[in-house]
């Protein structure tokens, strides 16, 4: 490793900026309300979904903030979640949505919204019986991940295929996610017009995300020892807390905010070296990073996002994946806590609800055994000549 680069990514600097010292959480203003303070308007808020990921983080702000809650589901999905909240039953795969008929409520949230034709039929149903429709969409709408610093304007994906746009269950859709998002988005837009907010976040993380996605950093490096980190360091990388987010959707409720917006963390805040250390700042770890180029991870079959999670180097078509403009949102509102508070808790999270032996790698991440295994072999590793021969060991 050159040695400038060690030097940088050792820097108090470094390790200050990631944990947030110095972010938009200590500028005076416009955060959203937070779950503690109550909304000087009440309102009656109905979720498709809620008990879920983002759900309850939305849930909880908006009871916080003294809003009565609808929750509309199948009650499959965490059915103890919040026990003294109106549930309605029914189930948007088979059409099942009559417990919603002749109800009216301030606004709907969908957070289940992955199904064009689902979103047509709640949308018209409520259509004169909300005043705002906010949808859960996702930046997988873009159509194009190459260009960095895109905002809300930049081409989405269009189903090209019509019978790939009348299927009928989320399970369908999920190999179609972009482009059936984009038309979810646009069917909600069309039964409320002007009162549709379609919010387009990126990778959601912490407490009760189960996807290991962002989980596998914090709980490793509160672990300890040495860690095997993916590229040089300098690759940007996005998140959002999900209690941002769901602070951020009822912000958009209590003030009417409609419209399309990315809702991530700013483009070029967090490189993947100011996230890992901005982690390890949060605990007290001997963590130490040893960073390993894309080339010798891919010679061991680790692919970026799956087992090295949050990474996507920064090239090619993937430019401006992790690099986002979410200028409209933070204008609307949208604030972040430090990456410090989302890893603590995370990892707390983590702590209480799974085993103690629970092994990373299934979903996202890599188990302690392949770690160990892939640092070994880029220790032993050989330099390799054009030729392909083996030369003397690697000197780092
Ligand atoms: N995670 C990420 O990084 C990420 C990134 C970008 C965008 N997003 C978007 O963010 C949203 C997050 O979703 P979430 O899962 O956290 O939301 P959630 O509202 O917390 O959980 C999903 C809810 O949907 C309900 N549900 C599932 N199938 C249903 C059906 N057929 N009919 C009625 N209700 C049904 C589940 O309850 P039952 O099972 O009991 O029905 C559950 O309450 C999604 O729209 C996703 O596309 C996520």
């Amino acid at each position: 490793m050159e040695t400038s680069r060690r030097a940088f990514l050792k820097s108090a600097a470094v390790a200050g900026a990631a944990l947030g010292i110095g972010n938009e959480q200590s500028q005076a203003g416009a955060r959203p309300p937070s779950k503690h303070g109550k909304a000087p308007k009440k309102l009656k808020i109905l979720i498709l979904g809620g008990t879920g990921f983002l759900g309850p983080a939305t849930v909880e702000t908006a009871l916080g903030r003294g809003h009565t809650m609808t929750l509309f589901n199948r009650g499959k999905t965490n059915p103890q979640l919040f026990p003294d909240v109106e549930r309605l039953k029914g189930d948007r795969n088979t059409g099942d949505i009559a417990a919603l008929e002749g109800r009216e409520w301030d606004a709907v949230i969908d957070t289940t919204a992955y199904v064009p034709a689902h979103v047509e039929a709640t949308a018209a149903m409520l259509a004169d019986k909300v005043r705002q429709y906010v949808l859960v969409s996702s930046v997988s709408v873009y159509a194009d991940s190459s260009k960095p610093y895109a905002n809300e304007n930049a081409p989405v994906t269009e189903l090209t295929d019509e019978t790939v746009a009348t299927m009928k269950t989320i399970r369908e859709s999920i190999a179609h996610y972009g482009g059936m998002k984009a038309r979810c988005e646009r069917a909600a837009e069309k039964a409320l017009p002007l009162r549709t907010t379609n919010i387009r976040p990126g990778l959601i993380v912490g407490p009760r995300d189960r996807s290991d996605r962002f989980t596998y950093w914090p709980v490793r490096i509160a672990r300890g020892g040495e860690v095997l980190a993916p590229g040089d360091g300098s690759d940007p990388v996005q998140y959002i807390d999900v209690r941002d987010l769901g602070e951020w959707i009822i912000h958009c409720v209590e003030n009417r905010i409609t419209g399309v917006f990315n809702a991530i963390s700013p483009a070029g805040r967090f490189n993947m070296a100011e996230m890992l250390y901005g982690i390890k700042g949060a605990f007290t770890t001997d963590a130490r990073f040893t960073w390993v180029d894309a080339a010798f991870l891919e010679t061991q079959n680790l692919t970026a996002w799956k087992e090295m999670p949050v990474w996507i180097p920064a090239t090619g078509e993937n430019a401006g994946f992790h690099l986002m403009s979410t200028e409209r949102a933070v204008a609307a509102g949208l604030r972040f806590r430090p990456l410090a508070v989302t890893a603590r808790d995370t990892v707390a999270w983590h702590d209480e609800s799974r085993a103690p032996d629970y092994e990373f790698g299934v979903r996202a991440g890599l188990s302690r055994a392949r770690e160990a295994e892939v640092l070994k072999s880029w220790h032993e590793r050989k330099a390799v000549k054009p030729n392909g021969d083996a030369t003397e060991e690697v000197a780092e």
